[in-house]
């Protein structure tokens, strides 16, 4: 058993994470938290909330997981969001191209179908369950599709992230924000990617959480963060382009060095990398098994100028991407505009207003209405009528009573003049930390669980971090029996009453109790036994970690409690 086997026999025996549709034979890529899981996730996400809502000031939104196919016309997604694919032409199996040929030999990213194609008929790869001859390769988008009511005439998608619902609703979002740059804005909820064959278990999965925030800026102002200071020094392992291109190991620099080396892009995008190793290392992610990896130039998405992954080290899978930081520049936004012809550009005033030579273009009527006589009127009210865009042209042209009528630009008087100009419209750039809750929460079981001796005997310990733990505390009573219980539910009632996660837990003995507890994680156990109820009332907490015992009066219980779950 390798330690996703032994993490995921936990996961499933615990309560954390097991397949869906089990009793039907299951299906790849989806898996459903249990009650342990559940909770977890929500306290991972009420962290990131922390993080971004709270801390940034980033306001959450909530828009629909399906959208109308003008949103993934217009943002690449119909055209572009596909990943190569092979079938079998046995078996009718169809798999990655690319997995397919990496599990044989190694190859660049970025390979073209054509050449995928050569390398499968070249070297003869087999289809892996059957033996059977694998086809050409071909695009598969990874979209989910549906119809919007009855029929089939309003087709449309299940989203593949949640950024997309964030963007159409731009317009909205910014006179909330005042009309003023910059701003952000948070999402949390389901994505659907139709991965193909996924085989890495709760890794790639076909329904899954992000936590996205979306950073409206202008772009003159990328670095100016106006936190920055607060994470300058922080130190990150950075992965960079010529780390990966040398294959030396990741450099350690300071988030401020990083920015003035140009090793990431500006202080927008170096701020989010901070932010998120603040974050994963907060709920649990080993510092030591996380880095941030730059995309290379030909793996960027569509839209990225410049994006960085966080990847930690899995056991099994070696190093994957959970969070992906990224500067998309104005491509969403003007794609959009572009599609529904509404304006998504803002307004900026200067700070006082800017005066500009500008050129202004004043038909001559001393020399039109010589030449033109009897339509001279009509040709200089026409003219008045035009843009000094359309004056400023070499030529033209006026249809005046059904003739037309080109009127040379000699005809007309240029002169520069100055003129005050207010500020000016732009469509702002985003920048964008995009979480996978999923992968994030797998890798926080991975790099928790720990095996050790206690009393002589193995344990196995789920190391959560205290604010991320499904249970915070355990309240048991020595023995199963009055008036040990009673007074254990009693301390259990007030314990959930302050706000913390209880389980009170009478079965078995208190060695298992203790173990059935370390397993899930829980990172406190208040024992109640005789001298409790007969000598001083206090009982006895327990450290998961250190195992260490320490008595504490019950009346001090909530305030111990929280402060040890807060250090
Ligand atoms: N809005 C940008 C975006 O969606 P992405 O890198 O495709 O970027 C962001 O996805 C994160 O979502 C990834 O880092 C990963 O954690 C998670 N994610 C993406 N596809 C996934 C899948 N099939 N299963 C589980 N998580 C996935």
């Amino acid at each position: 058993m390798d330690k996703y086997d032994k993490v995921f026999e936990l996961a499933k025996n615990r309560g954390f994470i097991w397949p869906s549709f089990e009793i039907y034979g299951g299906a790849s890529g989806f898996y459903d938290y249990g009650p342990l899981g559940a909770t977890l996730k929500r306290k991972i996400e009420d962290a990131w909330r922390k993080f971004y809502c709270v801390g940034e000031g980033f306001y959450e939104i909530e828009a629909p997981t399906i959208g109308v196919e003008a949103i993934f016309e217009a943002s690449g997604h119909v055209g572009g969001f596909a990943d190569p694919m092979t079938t079998c032409e046995k078996c009718k199996e169809s798999f990655r191209a690319d997995h397919i040929i990496k599990g044989q030999m190694e190859i660049p990213d970025g390979l073209s179908k054509q050449q995928m194609t050569d390398l499968i008929h070249k070297h003869n790869i087999k289809c892996p369950e059957c033996g059977g001859a694998l086809g050409d390769v071909y695009d598969f988008n990874l979209m989910f599709t549906t119809w919007i009511g009855p029929g089939q005439k309003k087709r449309g998608y299940l989203r593949p992230e949640t950024a997309q619902g964030m963007f159409v609703d731009f317009p909205r979002l910014l006179r909330f924000y005042r009309e003023k740059l910059p701003f952000g804005v948070t999402q949390i909820g389901k994505s659907y990617r139709n991965e193909i064959s996924p085989r890495q278990g709760v890794i790639r999965l076909r329904e899954f959480t992000q936590a996205e925030a979306e950073v409206f800026v202008n772009p003159e102002f990328k670095d100016k963060h106006p936190n920055f200071d607060a994470v300058k020094d922080l130190v990150l392992p950075l992965y960079d382009e010529p780390c990966q291109e040398t294959g030396a190991e990741p450099k350690k620099m300071t988030v401020g060095e990083a920015v003035a080396n140009g090793t990431i892009a500006n202080q927008y995008l170096a701020y989010y990398v901070a932010l998120t190793h603040q974050f994963l290392v907060s709920v649990g992610i080993d510092e030591n098994r996380l880095r941030f990896r730059q995309h290379l130039k030909n793996e960027r998405a569509h839209y990225a100028t410049d994006c960085w992954d966080a990847e930690v080290l899995l056991d099994r899978f070696g190093w994957v991407e959970i969070v992906g930081i990224a500067d998309r520049t104005n491509y969403d936004l003007t794609a959009h505009q572009n599609r529904s012809e509404v304006d998504l550009s803002v307004f900026l005033p200067y700070e006082t207003p800017k005066k500009v030579m500008k050129t202004v273009v004043t038909p001559n009527m001393g020399v039109i209405g010589p030449r033109y006589k009897g339509k001279a009127g009509k040709i200089m009210a026409a003219l008045k009528s035009m843009s000094q865009d359309e004056l400023d042209k070499p030529e033209v042209k006026l249809d005046i009573d059904g003739e037309e009528i080109i009127i040379d630009s000699s005809l007309f008087e240029h002169k520069t003049v100055e003129v005050d100009v207010s500020g000016e419209n732009i469509i702002p750039h985003v920048v964008e930390p995009s979480y996978g809750i999923d992968r994030t929460l797998y890798s926080v079981l991975e790099h928790a669980y720990d095996e050790d001796i206690a009393d002589g005997e193995e344990r196995v310990v789920m190391r959560f971090a205290r604010g991320v733990a499904p249970i915070t505390v355990a309240v048991l009573p020595l023995l199963s029996r009055e008036p040990l219980t009673g007074k254990a539910q009693s301390i259990a009632r007030d314990l959930k009453c302050a706000g913390f996660f209880v389980e009170y837990d009478e079965s078995g003995t208190i060695g298992k109790r203790y173990r059935r507890n370390d397993e899930a994680g829980t990172p406190f156990c208040v024992t109640i036994d005789y001298d409790t109820i007969e000598k001083d009332d206090t009982v006895t907490i327990r450290d998961r970690d250190s195992m260490v015992q320490v008595r504490a009066p019950v009346k001090d219980l909530v305030p111990i409690l929280g402060g040890l779950i807060m250090s």
